[in-house]
């Protein structure tokens, strides 16, 4: 019963996609435990981009399940239109299971995302605006609409009436915006979007738990990352669920003796969209060169990611918070032709050495990173496919940063594509 989860360790984008479809090779499922559309999996197959939102990266294979767990938020438009973009690219989406208790987006939720968003001003967090927080506060407050209510149109219709009565007083009296009709909001919804879905609707849970028992080998797919966590990233500037490995238990229904194997995503540098701390950030040519290099523009809002080197202090902790096994190191090539490589491996924190992530979000922003250097490597790595097909200082680069995280790497990456990664170690 060995379940296997990938998790990303930074603040997102770290190539988790490209890392679940290439280990779903020896897996029987794969599930998603959190988030929503807010995500951006890509994954690159035969030279054919696939950017996937909702639907587990596992898709791709015909043995594989792919559940979406109850821990995720569903905008039931979104699901249908990339179910529909799968199947219309030549991928078998039939076996797609849904919890039913899965929370539903619906169009109220990303407009109260967007006029938060406004309110906040220059404070605004850079949310996705996918409904993603509003869905999750709406969970939270027990007001929420779950998958399974799509099944009785009645308790549907109760249930957004419930709900609407509260959330119009806010768009109207707080936002000034216009009352939203429920009836009309679950007219569309059940006409465009039930018999769509109604097929795919399940217990996850025990299907998780058969095939766990079963012997089959379940692999979980993080969306978001360590840092973007509810509990345990930059707060405010983090997302409204628990990516963290821990997520599972709760976003998928196992306990934490099932969990075998925590693969930590990683970049060998860093990347963050929206707003929030980030103390190695480079704002120089540096980074304008990983950024070009790395196309490190958004999967889904197609934002510019903000580039910085690798944090080995940040990579130490989300050891820590998320039981890491091992290390996958993804986008090496994109330093293929950097002079000099750095890795902060310490902050400065108020004239002092801070080898330990501060709990004080005020002492992250005053942190300034104190950088260990590397010869860059300047050779063309994308078609390595054996550890000494890297350059030994891309060799040296991989070791120094196994000896600061203090986890093994086990997979380095070395292009988008599907094989273009080694067994390291
Ligand atoms: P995710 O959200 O963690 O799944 O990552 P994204 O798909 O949002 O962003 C990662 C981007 O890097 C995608 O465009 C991938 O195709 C690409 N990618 C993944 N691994 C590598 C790699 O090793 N090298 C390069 N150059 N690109 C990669
Ligand atoms: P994947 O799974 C990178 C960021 C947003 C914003 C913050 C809150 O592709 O790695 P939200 O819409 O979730 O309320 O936005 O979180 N964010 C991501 N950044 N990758 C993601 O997903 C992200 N999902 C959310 O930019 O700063
Ligand atoms: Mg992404």
């Amino acid at each position: 019963m060995p379940a296997t989860i990938v998790v990303g360790t930074q603040w997102g984008d770290e190539g988790k996609g490209k890392f679940t479809d290439l280990l779903a090779k020896e897996m029987s499922m794969v599930v998603r435990y959190q988030g929503g559309h807010n995500a951006g999996h890509t994954i690159v197959i035969d030279g054919e981009k696939f950017a996937i939102q909702l639907i587990p990266s596992g898709v791709f294979y015909d043995h594989i399940t792919p559940v979406i767990g109850n821990g995720v938020v569903v905008d039931p438009f979104v699901l249908l239109k990339e179910m529909d973009m799968l199947s219309k690219r030549g991928i078998n989406v039939s076996r797609l299971k849904l919890s039913g208790n899965a929370h539903l987006i619906l169009p109220y939720h990303q407009e109260l995302d967007a006029l938060h968003e406004r309110h906040l001003g220059k404070a605004k967090l850079g949310t996705t605006k996918r409904g993603i927080g509003p869905a999750y506060a709406d969970k939270a407050m027990r007001v929420g609409i779950r998958v399974q209510d799509l099944l009785d149109e009645n308790i549907f219709r109760e249930k957004l009436h419930a709900t609407l009565s509260h959330t119009n007083k806010v768009l109207t009296k707080v936002f000034n915006r216009l009352p939203l009709d429920p009836d009309q909001i679950a007219d569309k919804v059940l006409s465009e979007c039930l018999e769509g879905l109604q097929p795919h609707i399940a217990d996850s849970v025990n299907i998780i738990h058969d095939a766990l028992e079963a012997g089959q080998h379940v692999l979980f797919e993080g969306a978001q990352a360590t840092f973007l966590d509810l509990d345990h990233g930059t707060y405010p500037f983090v997302t409204s669920s628990n990516p963290i490995a821990g997520g599972v238990c709760a976003g998928a229904g196992i306990g934490p003796k099932e969990i075998t194997r925590v693969v930590g995503i990683a970049k060998a540098y860093v990347t963050r969209v929206g707003a929030g701390p980030f103390p190695s950030e480079l704002f120089d040519e540096d980074g304008d060169r990983m950024v070009d290099i790395g196309r490190e523009f958004g999967t889904n809002t197609g934002r510019r990611r903000r580039p910085g080197w690798f944090d080995a202090v940040m990579l130490r902790h989300a050891g820590r918070i998320n039981g890491l096994t091992e290390l996958a190191i993804t986008k090496l090539d994109v330093l293929d032709t950097f002079d000099t490589i750095k890795m902060c491996v310490a902050y400065e924190i108020d004239g002092k050495r801070v080898e330990k992530l501060p709990y004080h979000q005020s002492e992250l922003h005053r942190a300034t990173p104190i950088y260990e250097e590397f010869p860059g490597w300047n050779t063309d790595m994308t078609s390595a496919t054996e550890p000494n097909h890297l350059h030994p200082n891309a060799q040296a680069y991989l070791r120094a940063l196994e000896d600061q995280v203090g986890i093994p790497v086990t997979l380095a990456s070395t292009g988008p594509g599907r094989d273009q990664f080694i067994h390291w170690g």
